[in-house]
């Protein structure tokens, strides 16, 4: 932790210094493998999405970090991984926002909280984060009202200065949260994205840079819109939202086959699957055999970054937990030993430190 709080004491020097003379992004040269990819920073030690658990994860050795992005009411890209505020700030605790409190529907579902697309960016930033599952990560909880949302730029300045400070490429592997949700307020993220991503240099298919969605034609037309890698999401079942919304057939068990896969590499270069769509575990709670996922993505040309890797005790197949209590550390290692053997390439992670180790022990 200490090492952390220095690294936050001396933020507003890092960030002063990338805006000062922002770094170069230089070519990326043949990914890592399996590429580590800090999914939400290193969530798995502190706060999802603050600045905070993205420079950790740098520290610990991750390829990219993993920034979910929302938009604000007056167009600004922010990290959350939800437009409702009130699982991962301490909104709820502020009553000069109590008012904004509503429920509407979001992705097909009634959700009640606040909503990013309700704030200002100046409001967003006089929020604190809280950590998301504190009975899970109570360490995490001890920095609950520390840190604040940040902004893509911001990440991106963080991005720009460890990149230089550590000397190599540092991707990121940005998501589109609820993107026909932002298209129909008036607030689609897709150019802003791709604009602030150019400004900062980001603009060949070579940049350390994916996007990805669990929704389609946000996809296809980023395609149009830029040249930089995609990732097309998958679940392990129903319909990607745009496509419930158009009213097309389309579902991810589709998109899951071979001609599904096939389809999704015309304008995609790799897929994230859900990681049991990989590997499920068997009914005696051991990993299983791979299912074709991998042979038939790789055959049509796509990358394969399943999601999401935790190393605590609920999050594994039974056969690897520990114990009993939910929040102690399984065999992580064996779970991620037996996904690449399977032949993926790359993993999201929220202990990315477990994975640097076993990637330099191989
Ligand atoms: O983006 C890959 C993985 O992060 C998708 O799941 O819900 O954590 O964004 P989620
Ligand atoms: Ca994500």
């Amino acid at each position: 932790m200490r090492i952390v709080l220095s690294l936050l004491a001396l933020l507003p020097f890092t960030l002063h210094a990338a805006n000062a003379a922002p770094s170069s992004t230089p070519a990326i040269a043949p990914e890592p493998h399996p590429l580590i990819i800090a999914h939400r920073g290193a969530s798995g030690y502190l706060p999802e999405h603050t600045l905070a658990s993205y420079a950790l994860a740098v520290l610990q050795g991750a390829d990219y970090i993993e920034p979910d992005l929302v938009m604000t009411r007056d167009g600004q890209l922010v990290a959350r991984h939800d437009n409702e505020l009130g699982m991962t700030t301490d909104v709820a605790n502020r009553p000069e926002f109590a008012a904004r409190k509503r429920t509407q529907v979001v992705d097909g579902e009634s959700l009640s909280g606040w909503f990013s697309e309700d704030f200002t960016l100046a409001e967003l930033k006089t929020l604190r984060a809280i950590e998301r599952i504190p009975a899970t990560r109570p360490g995490n909880a001890r920095l609950d009202g520390s840190l604040q949302i940040p902004t893509l730029q911001e990440i991106i300045d963080l991005v720009q200065a460890l990149q230089t400070s550590q000397g190599r490429p540092i991707g990121l592997y940005i998501e589109t949260k609820h993107p026909t949700h932002f298209q129909s307020l008036n607030l689609a993220m897709e150019k802003p994205l791709v604009e602030i991503l150019s400004r900062n240099g980001y603009d060949r298919a070579e940049a350390p840079v994916y996007i990805q969605s669990f929704e389609v034609d946000n996809l296809k037309a980023l395609s149009q819109l830029t040249p930089l890698r995609l990732v097309q999401l998958l679940w392990v079942k129903g319909q990607p939202y745009d496509q419930q919304q158009r009213g097309t057939s389309l579902d991810y068990a589709q998109m899951t086959s071979a001609e599904g896969l096939k389809a999704i590499a015309q304008y995609a270069a790799g897929v994230g699957p859900e990681k049991s769509q990989v590997i499920a575990p068997d009914a005696s709670g051991k990993l299983g055999t791979p299912s074709n996922l991998v042979r038939d993505a790789h055959a049509a040309g796509l990358k394969v970054h399943p999601y999401t890797f935790r190393a605590e005790n609920q999050f594994l197949p039974a056969a690897l937990r520990s114990s009993a209590n939910d929040r102690e550390r399984g065999d992580i290692e064996a779970e991620l030993r037996a996904f690449l053997a399977a032949g993926i390439d790359g993993v999201f992670i929220d202990q990315p430190d477990i994975a640097v180790r076993l990637r330099d022990a191989r």
